[in-house]
């Protein structure tokens, strides 16, 4: 069955209306001060693209055409590429920093480790990976209802899977996660995402107990503070 998300004016619909539920200042906070290449995947209808400052080069791909071409009166002159994250058309080190709005919920399962084995080959060694995602929350209340309404939500979104622990999933597959921050009950996070780990972080967390602010202070993380 093809879900509605995969129609470009419902996802456009859909999707934009999270605008509303706090999305839009997430998604600003993510890109906005971005400069240098900048891989943008999983674009959509490019309803990110409208955040990036003057000084970002972005390259969006994309697997879906039909979503692709709804993003192109959005592009603002940036390259728009019809590709999967697992099979790049990248060479290695390619970008500065690459950039995950609401992605990881519907990469397909059997993808998602090629996928960040790609990311972090694309990627500069002293790149980031910035993601905003919406994942399973910190609440069981509420995650009760996400485990409920998720094998549903996959066929009718075309995808999506509402219950995704995607820092897991970046720590499984070796990512260092430096900046881990919850909004709206952890339903959705914006995260910081290192292809290693910092030499210096490493030892402090060896060294201390307070590990994960050290390795938060030891490297200059591309996520503005909140305001
Ligand atoms: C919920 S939408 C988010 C779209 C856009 N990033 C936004 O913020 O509006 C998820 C996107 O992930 C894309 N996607 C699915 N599988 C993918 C893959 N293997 N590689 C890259 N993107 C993928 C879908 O086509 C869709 O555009």
């Amino acid at each position: 069955m093809r879900g509605v998300l995969q129609a470009a004016p419902v996802y456009d619909a859909f999707v934009g209306t999270f605008g509303f539920a706090g999305v839009g200042r997430l998604r600003q906070r993510l890109v906005s001060h971005l400069t240098g290449e900048i891989l943008e995947i999983g674009v959509g209808t490019g309803l990110n693209l409208r955040h990036y400052g003057p000084g970002a080069r972005v390259t969006g791909i994309d697997p879906a055409p039909n979503l692709l071409r709804a993003a192109a009166p959005r592009a603002r002159g940036y390259d728009l590429v019809l590709a999967s994250a697992a099979a790049l058309p990248f060479p290695d080190a390619t970008f500065d920093m690459i950039v995950s709005p609401l992605v990881f919920c519907s990469i397909p399962t059997p993808l998602l480790i090629p996928a960040l084995a790609e990311l972090r080959r694309v990627l500069r060694p002293d790149g980031q990976l910035l993601l905003l995602e919406h994942t399973r929350t910190d609440r069981p209340w509420l995650d009760l209802s996400i485990d409920a309404l998720a094998p549903l939500w996959l066929r009718l979104s075309g995808g999506c899977h509402l219950d995704r622990d995607t820092p897991a999933l970046l720590a499984c597959a070796g990512w260092h996660i430096a900046r881990h921050e919850r909004h709206a009950y952890g339903l959705y996070r914006l995260l910081v995402a290192l292809p290693s780990v910092p030499i210096i972080s490493h030892y402090a967390a060896e060294a201390t107990p307070h590990a994960e602010s050290n390795s938060e202070r030891s490297v200059a993380l591309s996520l503005p503070d909140p305001s």
